[in-house]
């Protein structure tokens, strides 16, 4: 069984034996955990029902002139897979730790929502209104800023899976925090790439940020502005991606991590490192990175049978690409995807299917 599978089970049998997690203090709460638990859209706290995911209710309260935010489970999850299953508990479960992580070191979390209170049986998640909105345009102080909470993150043995658009407010000052963590796990950094285990080197923080976010910015901004502008903000969040990484290396180094660890991180940094030498470097880079990170989401859109235009546009790029001759990418390591096939044919007869799936399954 690989890890991922390990803490599903762990995660299942959690649920199964109907204990309970309680984060924060119910008598701190700003209104009796019943009331809280009685709220919906027809409560006069409300001030509005921000929507109704998959796993939650979310809404806006206004109590005594103060914001915050409720999410309520929902009696049935309709992510049928595991990890929709499971992703309310792993929710209270990283409140909990991040109130721990936030009383120890409160300025190094601050890119953290705070909790006012959970509780996994109770289905619900209190925590404080975060004043943002989501990032539009990116810049070199919203990645050191992001990149900041992300190293404390994974030194404190965290990993999150799903940095996308809508898991991420920016403040007025700047700054960015982070709210949703039903698919952010734990693991051993000294010792593991990420929770799957040393499965799957391709994931990391970085990597994480660019599938789930970045990437697609940047299709849109060459599509507006062209390669160029999308090359600038790239080169942005490279620099800012090296210094983090540059910053990981020390840490994994200092704490004695598994030599394997350190090396493949060190692969990342000296791979930005050359395709910050130069324009034609950078461009080569961008090709490699955001190829990988098309792939990437066409198996995540094609997985959860929800497609878009997007996709589409990612897999045509994946296919022209592939028809150029270049499946280098294939091959490295680092990058390691379609178990490393090579051969041009089958690649492209692989993704001209994907793509007849990519078109069933358009929203
Ligand atoms: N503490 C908060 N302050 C302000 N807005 C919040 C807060 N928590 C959540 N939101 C808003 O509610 C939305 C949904 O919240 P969240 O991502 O936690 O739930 P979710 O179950 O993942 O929903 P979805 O499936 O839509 O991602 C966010 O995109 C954000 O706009
Ligand atoms: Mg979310």
């Amino acid at each position: 069984m690989g890890k991922a599978d390990e803490r599903r089970k762990t995660q299942i049998e959690f649920i199964n034996s109907g204990a309970e997690i309680e984060v924060g203090d119910a008598s701190e709460a700003p209104l009796a955990i019943s009331e809280l638990i009685a709220i919906d859209g027809s409560s006069a706290y409300v001030e509005k029902h921000i929507g109704s995911g998959l796993t939650a209710d979310i809404y806006k309260l206004k109590i005594n002139g103060k914001s915050w935010n409720l999410k309520k489970k929902r009696a049935e999850i309709l992510v049928r897979n595991i990890d929709g299953r499971t992703s309310f508990l792993n929710e209270v479960q990283r409140r909990g730790d991040f109130e721990r992580l936030k009383k120890a070191n409160a300025q190094a979390y601050r890119g953290i929502v705070d909790t006012a209170y959970a509780s996994l049986n109770k289905g619900i998640i209190l925590s404080h209104w975060i004043e943002g909105v989501p990032v539009k345009k990116y810049t070199r102080e919203i990645f050191a800023d992001l990149f900041n909470t992300l190293y404390h993150i994974e030194t404190a043995g965290l990993f999150e899976y799903d940095l996308c658009p809508g898991n991420l407010l920016l403040q007025s000052d700047g700054s960015v925090r982070l709210f949703d963590f039903g698919y952010m796990y734990p693991y051993s950094p000294l010792k593991e790439f990420n929770p799957d285990g040393m499965q799957l080197p391709l994931f990391h923080p970085a990597e994480r940020f660019e599938t789930r976010s970045f990437m697609q910015h940047l299709m849109d901004m060459e599509d507006d502005q062209g390669i160029e502008a999308a090359l600038v903000e790239y080169r942005s969040e490279k620099e800012a991606a090296l210094e983090y990484y540059e910053r990981r290396i020390k840490w994994l180094i200092e704490n004695a991590a598994d030599p394997g660890i350190v090396e493949w991180s060190k692969s990342f940094a000296g791979l930005w490192k050359k395709g910050l030498s130069g324009r034609a470097e950078l461009a080569k880079l961008y090709g490699t990175e955001s190829m990988r990170s098309y792939i990437l989401d066409i198996y995540d859109d094609v997985g959860g049978r929800s497609c878009t235009r997007e996709t589409l546009k990612k897999v045509d790029r994946v296919l022209s690409k592939i028809e150029a001759g270049n499946s280098f990418l294939f091959a490295d390591p680092l990058f390691s995807l379609d178990g490393g096939e090579l051969d041009r044919d089958r690649l492209l007869n692989k993704y001209t299917e994907i793509k007849k799936r990519v078109i069933e399954y358009q929203l």
